[in-house]
């Protein structure tokens, strides 16, 4: 394998948490390479669910060593939670660490999270409000903490207060919110320093060495590339991007070690947050998916957005990133509908639109336009080879995978890390 990506093809959620652990078991590293906390992944062994927000999805296999690698937000205190939980279900964490190149997240981007999203009624992006991106607003201006920052007590103590004083003035000058106190803050980062300091490392190394001796790795994306802060829905994205390409730029590795680009999508689509959605079903149908495939957010608890597929955006997506392969996660959520639509284009003012428009204020006019497939009765969540899926399901598969001219090579069935077909 050597080095593979996994990444989400369109608005997050699609299965990537239940991939990774699958994939992970023969792995010797397990990368999370952009984003933070907003990312929420699940995963099912034997009816037991276990979601991760920060740590990579290769957890339950211990031989593999998880990174959280440079291109990362840390929330120590989200972080110390997950271990802490993950030891609670006898699973060891000494096989867990942190790029001391990645950034922290601090009390401040939470709020200021808050403030604007609060302030910017109904514009608002509808973020997950874990100080996303206040904390990559900091990283790219030069003022962001780092972890390697928790190893330095004074440092510390002296970017906390430097960063504290100029966001009391945005907190209380813009917004009218009470000041933060920066004693109390770094008092509370002190601790998370000496609780993390045995895992802070430098990923970036590590994964070199890690190549240099042929060892197979995988790093894991979080939210998904119609959520890129460059080729997304702008601005209803998230402020990093999560496609293949960030693997070799936030993990650090040289872009030709990646061999294996594994696309991962959902049989439909569902979308949380504010944003254009062409294929959205504010209506039974759409009820209908969300309640099927339990389409309620994992790190929010929000109502998912339900629709069809959307082959526009799924295209658009096999080009940027560029995959080698495709999963299909959530097929079985498809079974008992009568006729199953896709949608193959857009269309804008009468006119066909064969591409992914930049401006999400036309985005968000754009119509669908459908094909219909027939559908299949039986349960499929028990099924484990290709052949044994109801024909229109087969045929349903084959369609995608030829329109989007990638090998589908797994298709899911169920939550289980067992409810999977290999192809
Ligand atoms: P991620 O963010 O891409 O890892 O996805 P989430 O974990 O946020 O959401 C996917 C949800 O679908 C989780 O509740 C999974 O347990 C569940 N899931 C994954 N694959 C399947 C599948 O094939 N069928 C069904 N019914 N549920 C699945
Ligand atoms: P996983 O990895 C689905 C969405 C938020 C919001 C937008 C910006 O589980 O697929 P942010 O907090 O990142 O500034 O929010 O991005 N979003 C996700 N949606 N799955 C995710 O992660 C997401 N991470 C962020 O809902 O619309
Ligand atoms: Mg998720």
């Amino acid at each position: 394998m050597a080095v593979a990506v996994l990444c989400g093809m369109q608005w997050g959620d699609e299965g990537k948490g239940k991939l990774v652990d699958i994939l992970a078991k023969n792995l010797q590293y397990v990368v999370r390479y952009q984003g933070g906390n907003n990312a929420g992944h699940t995963i099912v062994i034997e009816g037991k669910k276990f979601i991760f927000h920060l740590l990579p999805s290769g957890v339950f296999h211990t031989h593999a060593r998880c990174l959280l690698a440079a291109g990362m937000l840390i929330d120590p205190k989200v972080l110390l939670r997950e271990i802490y939980e993950l030891e609670s279900a006898g699973i060891s964490s000494s096989n867990i660490y942190i790029s001391d190149r990645a950034h922290l997240i601090m009390p401040y981007h939470i709020l200021l999270d808050s403030l604007k999203e609060e302030s910017l009624g109904e514009n608002k992006i509808g973020t997950t409000r874990r100080g996303i991106g206040p904390a990559y607003m900091d990283k790219y201006e030069r003022s962001g903490i780092r972890v390697v920052d928790l190893k330095n007590q004074e440092r510390l103590k002296e970017l906390i207060f430097r960063n504290v004083e100029s966001k009391n003035k945005i907190i209380q000058n813009v917004y009218g919110h009470h000041p933060l106190d920066a004693q109390a803050i770094y008092e509370e980062y002190a601790v998370y320093a000496k609780e993390l300091n045995h895992r802070i490392v430098d990923t970036t190394q590590i994964l070199h060495e890690a190549i240099e001796k042929g060892e197979n790795i995988l790093c894991e994306g979080a939210q998904a590339t119609m959520l890129d802060i460059d080729h997304g829905s702008y601005p209803f994205v998230t402020s990093s991007s999560p496609g293949t390409a960030q693997a070799a730029a936030g993990a650090g590795i040289g872009l030709s070690h990646i061999t294996q680009r594994v696309g991962v999508f959902k049989a439909y689509c569902t979308r949380v947050g504010a944003g254009p959605f062409p294929t959205e079903l504010d209506n039974e149908i759409g009820e209908k998916i969300r309640t099927m495939g339990h389409e309620f957010g994992s790190t929010t608890g929000r109502p998912r957005r339900t629709g069809w597929l959307d082959l526009t955006a799924l295209r658009y997506s096999a080009r940027l990133n560029d995959f080698t392969e495709l999963a299909l996660m959530k097929l079985d959520v498809l079974s008992g509908f009568d006729v199953i639509k896709v949608a193959t284009g857009y269309k804008l003012n009468n006119k066909i639109l064969s591409h992914v428009p930049a401006d999400s204020y036309i985005y968000e006019k754009v119509e669908p336009v459908y094909e219909e497939f027939e559908g299949w009765k039986d349960d499929i969540s028990g099924i484990r080879s290709f052949g044994a899926l109801p024909m229109t399901a087969q045929r349903y598969v084959q369609y995608l995978e030829g329109a989007l001219g990638c090998p589908i090579r797994t298709i899911s069935v169920g939550p289980d890390r067992q409810q999977t077909i290999r192809r």
